[in-house]
Formats: C-alpha cells, structure tokens, sequence
C-alpha cells in the first residue's frame, strides 16, 4: 500500500520549511521530508500522547525502550546484534555528528569526509575548527587505493562515513566497506556511521551497518540513526547512537547531558511506533512507492530532450542529478528556481564535486512528481530554443 498523500488543504496548513520557504508557485523538492502523511501507528502514538498530556519530560533512555526497539530493528533489518546497553537516545542525527566530531577529536584533527556530501557534514567540521579532508567518491564509488594516498598525504583521525550515502544515494557493499576498514586500521581513523538512510534501500541492494563488518569494525564506530528519514519524523527530534566500545561510551558521555537529553517525549513514542511490525509494513509500502518513483525518473530522463545524467540511488528518496551537459553552470538549482519553479537542493552545497549537479526530492505523489519533471523539461527546452535563436 502507498503511503497517503496530505490533502491540498492540509499541505497549506503544514507549518514545515519545505512547504513554506517559496511562495506557492514553487513546487518543492529540495529538503528530505516526505510529502506522506505519517505511518498510522506513529499517528495514533501522537494522538496518545495529545489524549494524555504527555507532554512532560519524557523517559530515560534506559527507561525509554528505545534501545530494546532499535536493537530488535537492528537484527531484523540489518543481521545487526545490538546490545541495548551500547545505545543511547538523543535528538538528531546532525546534533549527533558535531557532538562525536567535538568528543573524538582534537582542535586542529583531520576529519574525513567523502565529498558529495550532505551539506551539515561539511559545516560541522568547520563549526568544530577542525582540518576538513575531503576525498571524493568516484561516479558514487569510493577509490580505496586514492584515499590510502590521501591519507598519508593529509592524516585524519576521524571518519564520517555516510552510508547509505546522501546525496548520490549509494548503498556500499561489503567490500567497499572491507576495504574502508582495513583502512581505517592503517590510519587509526575513529568512524562515524550516519546511517539514517538505511530503512530506505531498493531492490537488489542490502544495507550492510558498518559495526556489523566485525568486532574489529564495531570498536572503532560510533553508529547514529532514526526513524526521521525512513518514517518522516524528523519533526520530532529523536534519534539514536550505537557504540559498543565502552571507551568511545565514556567519551561521548563525558559530553554535557544536555547534549544527549534534549530528545523528545512524543518522539520516543513515534520511533517505538515506527520500529514496529506496524511501522515495518507501512514502510515497505513507502519503499514499493518511492522505487516507483525513481523509476518514473528514470523513463523521464532517458527520453527527455535534455540533457540531466544521473545514476539512480540504490537507497533514499533523493535523485543526484547532473546537469553538466545542460550549460546550466555551476549551480543549475538556482536556475530551475528561477526558469522552472521547482526547488531543488544546490549541488555546490555538497562540496566541490557537486558543481553542476542538483540534488531533487521525490518522496512526493506520482502527479507532483510528474509535475516537477515537466516543469524541469520545459525550461530546458525554452532556453536550448532561446540559445538556438
Ligand atoms: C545523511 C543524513 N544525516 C542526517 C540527516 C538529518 O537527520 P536529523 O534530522 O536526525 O539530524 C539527514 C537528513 O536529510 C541526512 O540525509
């Protein structure tokens, strides 16, 4: 079953920055939300909390049940086995990266990042004064042999590794991720897991949790997810990091509590919901949609009068797009929204390698969609007839 689609009316009333941030006239594809309306159980645990007043300080994390729900999910989903002891809750996945950036390393640490990249990624590293060594992937894949290289060249301590990957959505495989480990070993490099992509991978392609390589792989990772991107509750500030190392524990938890504490009362509800067999089936419902979707782009694309390349993701709802055949420079979102009014996310946020690309949003209704890829095509097609004059 696809997941339901908001009414227009109650799209209007959505209080959100995807929804508000341009005026009506521009159809929005640029932040990861999803247009759907909320799983059914993650609604009626929301309406539970309103009928009680729950409204208060909500429970510890060992108190929550979280950890117990993620580490069942964890099995479930991934092969993955959890101790809940190793999880604890907080309230975002970004909150998250800067707090593991600012605990496992030192002013003036390289910290490595595979460039594209989500945007806060490269900020938090920034933010934390720390030496930012960015490798790029090449076409989504990592060049081990290059990042040994870069390595010696430009050390680093820490790795935030971000798989699946946003924004090319690539979903490593084993050996890609064998192969980081070895040489994470080789370098003393810490890893950072933001897996928050990876309840949303397609057909023929596994998510496979960093820390679950082997014991050697989980005592130098630190693991951050959610139910915000998978179950659209991002709203709802809570997520979870995983670190079995008692070491990597106690250093993240010498932070100040409030880092970790600010989670939310009803949000712990929605990730009990969303990490349920409930929340389970209307997530594969959401997949079978969003794959749908990505294949719908996929036949625009290819018989489209323009020029757009892309490799479709192998996970999460975001097309990495690349307009450098299109002469639309190097940051064609700012051209779309100004010729075709649709948002996309500027690829240049992403680090150097993202010049010419966008990055677009198609967690939406298959009319919207549709609407978004003609309005794209038609202003390419006008200004190629412009040039042409
Ligand atoms: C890779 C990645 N990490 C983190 C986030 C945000 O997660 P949170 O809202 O929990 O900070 C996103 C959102 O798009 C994301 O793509």
């Amino acid at each position: 079953v696809s997941p339901e689609l908001p009414s227009p009316l109650q799209m209007q009333r959505r209080t959100g920055r995807k929804w508000r941030r341009y005026g009506p006239d521009v159809l929005p594809a640029w932040i990861a939300d999803m247009d759907f309306l909320p799983a059914p159980a993650i609604g009626e645990a929301v309406m539970e909390a309103v009928a009680t007043g729950d409204f208060g300080y909500g429970p510890t994390t060992a108190a929550s049940g979280v950890p117990e729900a993620f580490a069942r999910w964890a099995r479930r989903r991934w092969g993955w086995d959890v101790d809940p002891a190793w999880v604890q809750l907080m309230p975002d996945v970004v909150g998250g990266l800067a707090n593991c950036v600012e605990a496992l390393t030192e002013p003036g640490d390289g910290v490595l990042v595979q460039t594209p990249i989500y945007p806060p990624f490269l900020a938090t590293v920034a933010a934390a004064g720390r030496r930012l060594v960015a490798h790029p992937l090449v076409d989504g894949r990592i060049d081990l042999q290059d990042l040994d290289r870069t390595l010696r060249a430009r050390p680093a301590t820490l790795l935030l590794l971000c798989n699946p990957h946003n924004p090319t959505g690539r979903c490593f495989t084993v050996d890609e991720l064998q192969g980081l480990l070895e040489i994470a070993e080789t370098h003393g490099l810490t890893v950072v897991a933001d897996e928050v992509h990876a309840d949303l991978v397609y057909a023929g392609h596994r998510h496979i949790p960093f820390a679950s390589l082997s014991p050697q792989a989980a005592r130098r990772t630190v693991t951050l997810n959610s139910a915000s991107k998978a179950f659209n509750t991002a709203g709802l500030r809570t997520a979870v990091w995983v670190a079995s190392d008692p070491g990597l524990r106690a250093r993240l938890l010498a932070l100040p509590s409030t880092r970790w504490n600010a989670f939310s009362t009803i949000g712990v509800r929605a990730t009990l919901a969303a990490w349920s067999d409930e929340g389970e089936e209307w997530l594969h419902g959401c997949v079978g949609h969003l794959q749908r979707m990505r294949g719908l782009i996929g036949e625009r694309l290819a018989c489209a009068p323009v020029k757009a390349a892309w490799t479709p993701p192998e996970a999460g709802y975001l097309a990495w797009l690349d307009f450098r055949g299109s002469g639309l420079g190097d940051d064609p979102a700012s051209w779309l929204l100004d010729k075709a009014r649709v948002a996309l996310s500027p690829g240049p946020e992403f680090g150097a390698p993202g010049q010419g690309f966008a990055r677009l949003n198609f967690a939406t209704s298959q009319d919207v969609l549709g609407q978004i890829l003609s309005r794209i095509e038609q202003a390419l097609l006008s200004d190629r007839v412009e040039a042409s004059r």
